[in-house]
């Protein structure tokens, strides 16, 4: 028996509940791994409230770190002992042992704790995906970040840094402001005070950006669309303040902006580009150029603790559970 986060209904942080669970041998192809650190993430918000679909009762999270405890028939590059961390396969990281999928495990390098991999592992990947693969970043642009100060935000902050790019950050606090230009963020804007689409078009000399990230969605879609270049692209990459809906003709009148909803899925395979990924990023972090620690803490009975706090927008960067 070990203990798992599980929710039988969908709805507020209150259905998540510490519950019995067995955990069995892993078969052919699987793994069997003891957490030592399971990551939050927006999405986990999605799956709890419904917006995104789970056969119920179900476990819950995507992205941990831990040691390989024993693996099954046929997993011949993963061994016991291993130090592993995931970011993607079924909803139930939250927990102190699960049996996984062999080949979504991804070793972690001697240099990086498992305190630091909990924070990267969905988030670093997500700021790979997105500055490397679906808006390649050359060095030398501008762009605009939504939610700066978040989880992935402080990683992308000190990515887009590293790459030489100049980014405009959103926030809604000065706290969070001081934070993201701490993790090289050029420019913030504050929302709660501060107007988006007339801040970067002062910051650029009227020119705007010729790309706009949006994890925030339906709240920050106008003034993203208000902030591109003619020809410039949208990368909607989520939806923390609700759905994006969007009439296409709009994208014309703004100057025949691109539009892309990203999901990691569809850039992670096969395997071999996954640990490809996984390697720039822990080179980066290896190198000094992306620091990151977890900034909330939570025991994992206190997971509805957690998700209140990511969801009230009250956390900086990454949130984790210790089980
Ligand atoms: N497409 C993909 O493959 C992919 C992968 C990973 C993550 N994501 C998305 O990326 C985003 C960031 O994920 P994360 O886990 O790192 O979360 P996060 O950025 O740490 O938390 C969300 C942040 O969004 C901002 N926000 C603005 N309006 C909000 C509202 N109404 N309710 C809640 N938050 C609001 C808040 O920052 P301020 O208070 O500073 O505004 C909040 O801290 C999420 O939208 C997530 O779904 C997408």
């Amino acid at each position: 028996m070990t203990k798992a986060i599980r929710f039988h209904e969908t709805g507020g942080a209150d259905v998540l509940k510490l519950e019995d669970v067995e955990v069995g041998e892993p078969g052919p192809g699987q793994a069997r791994v003891r957490h030592s650190y399971i990551a939050v993430n927006f999405i986990d918000i999605y799956f709890r409230t419904g917006r995104y679909p789970l056969a119920l009762p179900n476990g819950l999270g995507s992205d941990a770190v831990g040691v390989v405890e024993a693996v099954g028939p046929g997993v011949d590059d993963i061994r016991v002992g291993d130090r592993v961390g995931y970011l993607i396969g079924p909803q139930g990281a939250y927990s102190q042992v699960r049996v996984m999928p062999a080949d979504v495990l991804i070793p972690l390098p001697d240099g990086i704790s498992d305190r630091t991999a909990a924070t990267l592992m969905m988030k670093g990947m997500t700021a790979q995906y997105l500055f490397r693969q679906v808006y390649p970043l050359q060095g030398g642009e501008t762009i605009l970040y939504h939610a700066a100060a978040g989880g992935v935000g402080l990683i992308a902050c000190q990515w887009a840094r590293a790459l030489g790019v100049t980014m405009i950050g959103t926030v809604s606090t000065d706290e969070k402001a001081a934070m993201a230009k701490a993790n090289g963020c050029a420019h913030t804007i504050v929302t709660s005070r501060e107007n988006i689409a007339q801040r970067v078009k002062e910051i650029t000399d009227g020119k705007g950006v010729p790309v706009v990230f949006d994890s925030v969605g339906k709240d920050t879609l106008e003034a993203s669309l208000d902030c591109l270049q003619p020809r410039g692209s949208l990368v909607s990459n989520g939806t923390s303040s609700g759905a994006v809906v969007l009439d296409t003709k709009v994208l014309a009148g703004k100057g025949s902006i691109w539009l892309t909803r990203p999901a990691m899925i569809h850039y992670i395979h096969p395997r071999a580009h996954m640990l490809d990924m996984a390697r720039e990023l822990f080179d980066h972090v290896l190198a000094g150029r992306i620091v990151s620690e977890p900034q909330q803490v939570f025991a994992l009975a206190d997971a509805a603790d957690a998700h209140r706090a990511l969801e009230g927008r009250k956390t900086t960067g990454a949130t984790v559970l210790v089980p």
